[in-house]
This record gives structure tokens, C-alpha cells and sequence, in this order.
């Protein structure tokens, strides 16, 4: 929560910047991983949604492994603290070179996505003579009820193996001299809040867990993705770690003795991070008021490549105020935060905070229009 002491604070910074609010962090970190172990689950952290190496070190304190995409991300979170085999490596486009990272490092998995890139892998590791462990991230097919910019389970997309394709893959992994099956892996999409997404997952599931335990290929693992939504509504309201966590307990069959993971990036990391920025001008338009910021969209892309609305809020002044459209100062209509939002009365020089934007926010940023990176600023350091 950003109180009025610290807003003081922030003032007197040079804006943009995202600020983290790192007692926030640690107290989600503390529920979600809570919540997991009293459940005998393991949680991996998603480092795409925020790669910057003060929160990772934080996150890598609290036990969780860690869910990369790249080899960066790979040699990243080891540098930051995570375990190499509490490391999985997922991605539907992993290079050679990305492999070959991964294999000397020592990860602990690798989610292939296809029987082509099964077959790179085990002819790499024998190069190096390595055997690597292997889940098969399967496409289950489960609609994720969410925006579907961030639908990943479905058949039109390009992750994982589809279902039927699986006969195939099975057979050829009895050939693979140098891979080691260890499990499966799924993940359907994005800020998920409509919890029966996953009950739906359970299911096929369980379906699949038969059907690979009669073939022999009984998982050691099953990691079944991230995709818990928050609030952007009301940023201080913690995510639902519990309700989330219990849909798996309570409808995963009861004979699976497989491990559990998941792999949760949005729900850690978006409530403890804001991107904090100053008024540049109040300008009237034909039938709106526009708030310029000096924030834009390279800053915080969500809005205009999702449509999504985080919740802005003029930390500066307060009172009843008007409506108005805030925008940034890049060179696109789309560069817009809110429109028609109800805001204090407000004014040139004025510090507004866009909330929720702890993940998916300062790795998005781009420098477009020669913009420079927005910086990062810890409560820690104030
Ligand atoms: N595992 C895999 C394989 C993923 O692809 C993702 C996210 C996650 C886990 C973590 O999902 P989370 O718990 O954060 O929902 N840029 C978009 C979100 C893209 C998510 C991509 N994959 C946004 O700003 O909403």
C-alpha cells in the first residue's frame, strides 16, 4: 500500500520509476509459499514477469525454484540465488546454443514442447554426455477463460505437444539414449480468476495420468503452469493462494503419487510494484480532459497491447475530482492508461501511481522513441 509518508518520498525522485514495495513481496511470498507447503506442493517462480535482480534474490530466499524461458533467464536466476536443479526450462523456440546452456548448468528440467526439439535435446546432451531430464509439456486443449492474448492450452496455439501426437512422442522416447523422462507439464494461460479453468485442467489431467501410467510413463512430475490472476481492481488485496491451490487438492485424483508444481509468476510479483510518474500537463480536449504523463507505454505496455486497465490512483491530491483520460507522451493514440477515469481534481507536477504493475511491467519496457528504461526504486532504500 503507498502511504503519504512515503509518497513524500517519491516526489522528491525523478519520475518515471517503477517502486517496489518489498514488505508487500515478502508477505505474498510468505502466504503463497505457506499455502503451498501446507498442500505438499512446489512453487517455481515465473522469471518472465520480473526478471530484476533484487526481487529475484528476495523470491529465490523463500524456497521456490525457478521457471525460465531462455538461457539469460537460466544463467539469471542462478546468479540470483535459485537452485540450477530447482531450475525448468520451458519455450517452444529453445535454440542449440540455449540447450547447451541449460545441459552445463545442471537444470533440473527441461519441458520439451515437441518430439522435434525431444530429438535436439538428446542429440546435444550426447554430444556433451549428459542425460537431461525431460516433461513433456502436453497442450491439454482447456479453454482459460482470460484475455486471449495470454491463452497458451488451447488448439490453436503453438505450445506444448497436442494430445494426439502423444502415442508418437512416447514411443520415440523409448529410443532417446540420453533423455530421462521425469513428468509433464501444462500451462494454459494468463490472469486467470475464474478458478473452474482449473478444475477443468484437473480433469484431463487425470485423464492423461491414467492413460500414461497404463502405457508405462506413470509421471515423477507433474507441473501443471502458473496463471492465477490478481485484482487490478483493488491492488492491495492479496491473490487467492488458497482457493487456487485447494482446486488441485481437491480435484486431482487421489491415487496420483507424482510430485506436484506449479509455476506462478503474475500473483508473486504485480501487487508490490508500481510505476510512479509526474503530471506534465492537464490538457482539454474536445469531449475529454487528458492528463499527460511523463509514464508511457514503453514504460508499462499492458494497456495498449491488452486493452488492460490498471487502477491509477493521483497520490499528490485527493477529494472529489472530474473524470479524465490519461496518456502518455509517446507518439501513439494507444499510448492511453484509462479512459474517463474518476480522479481527484488534478494538476501539473502532480505524482500518480499505476498500480499492479509489478509484473509483466519493467521487463516489458521497450525504448521506443529513444525513451530512456525506467528505473527501479525499493522501499527498502528509502
Ligand atoms: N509458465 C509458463 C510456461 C508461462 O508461459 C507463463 C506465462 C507462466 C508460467 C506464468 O504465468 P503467470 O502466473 O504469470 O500468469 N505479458 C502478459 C502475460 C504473459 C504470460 C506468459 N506466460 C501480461 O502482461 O499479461
Amino acid at each position: 500500500m503507498i502511504i503519504k509518508e512515503i509518497t513524500e518520498e517519491l516526489g522528491k525522485l525523478e519520475t518515471p520509476f517503477y517502486f517496489y514495495d518489498l514488505e508487500m513481496l515478502r508477505e505474498t511470498l510468505s502466504v503463497a509459499s505457506g499455502e503451498a507447503a501446507n498442500r505438499g506442493f512446489h512453487v517455481h517462480y515465473a522469471v518472465k514477469a520480473n526478471f530484476n535482480p533484487v526481487i529475484m534474490k528476495i523470491i529465490a530466499g523463500y524456497g521456490f525454484g525457478a521457471d525460465c524461458v531462455s538461457g539469460n533467464e537460466i544463467e539469471h536466476a542462478i546468479e540470483c540465488g535459485f537452485p540450477a536443479g530447482n531450475t525448468v526450462f520451458a519455450g517452444v523456440g529453445k535454440s542449440d546454443n540455449e540447450i547447451e546452456t541449460a545441459l552445463r548448468l545442471g537444470i533440473g528440467c527441461f519441458n520439451a514442447e515437441s518430439a522435434a526439439e525431444l530429438e535436439v535435446i538428446d542429440e546435444i546432451a550426447g554430444r556433451l554426455g549428459k542425460k537431461a531430464s525431460v516433461a513433456l509439456r502436453i497442450n491439454p486443449n482447456v479453454e482459460a477463460h482470460t484475455i486471449k492474448h495470454i491463452t497458451t492450452g488451447t488448439d490453436e496455439n503453438k505450445f506444448g505437444i497436442r494430445i494426439p501426437e502423444l502415442e508418437g512422442v512416447l514411443d520415440m522416447l523409448d529410443e532417446l539414449q540420453n533423455i530421462h523422462y521425469r513428468g509433464i507439464h501444462f500451462h494454459i494461460g494468463s490472469q486467470i480468476t475464474d478458478l473452474h479453468v482449473y478444475r477443468n485442467l484437473c480433469i484431463r489431467i487425470n485423464e492423461l495420468w491414467q492413460w500414461l501410467t497404463d502405457r508405462d510413463f506413470e509421471p515423477d512430475d507433474i507441473n501443471v503452469g502458473g496463471g492465477l490472476g490478481i485484482s487490478y481492481d483493488d491492488p492491495d488485496r492479496f491473490p487467492a493462494f488458497a482457493e487456487y491451490f485447494d482446486v488441485f487438492r481437491n480435484n486431482l485424483d487421489s491415487r496420483i503419487r507424482s510430485t506436484i508444481s506449479f509455476e506462478l509468476g503474475r500473483s508473486l510479483t504485480a501487487n508490490c510494484g508500481s510505476l510512479i510518474s509526474r503530471v506534465l500537463y492537464v490538457k482539454p480536449g474536445a469531449a475529454e480532459t487528458f492528463v499527460i504523463l511523463d509514464a508511457g507505454m514503453t514504460d508499462l505496455i499492458r494497456p495498449a497491447l491488452y486493452h488492460a486497465i490498471h487502477r491509477i490512483e493521483n497520490l499528490t491530491s485527493a477529494g472529489q475530482g472530474r473524470k479524465y483520460t490519461v496518456v502518455g507522451p509517446i507518439c501513439e493514440t494507444t499510448d492511453t492508461f484509462g479512459k474517463n477515469i474518476a480522479l481527484p481534481e488534478t494538476h501539473r507536477g502532480d505524482i500518480m501511481a499505476i498500480r499492479s504493475a509489478g509484473a509483466y511491467g519493467e521487463v516489458m519496457a521497450s525504448r521506443y522513441n529513444m525513451r530512456s528504461l525506467p528505473r527501479a526504486v525499493f522501499s527498502d532504500d528509502l
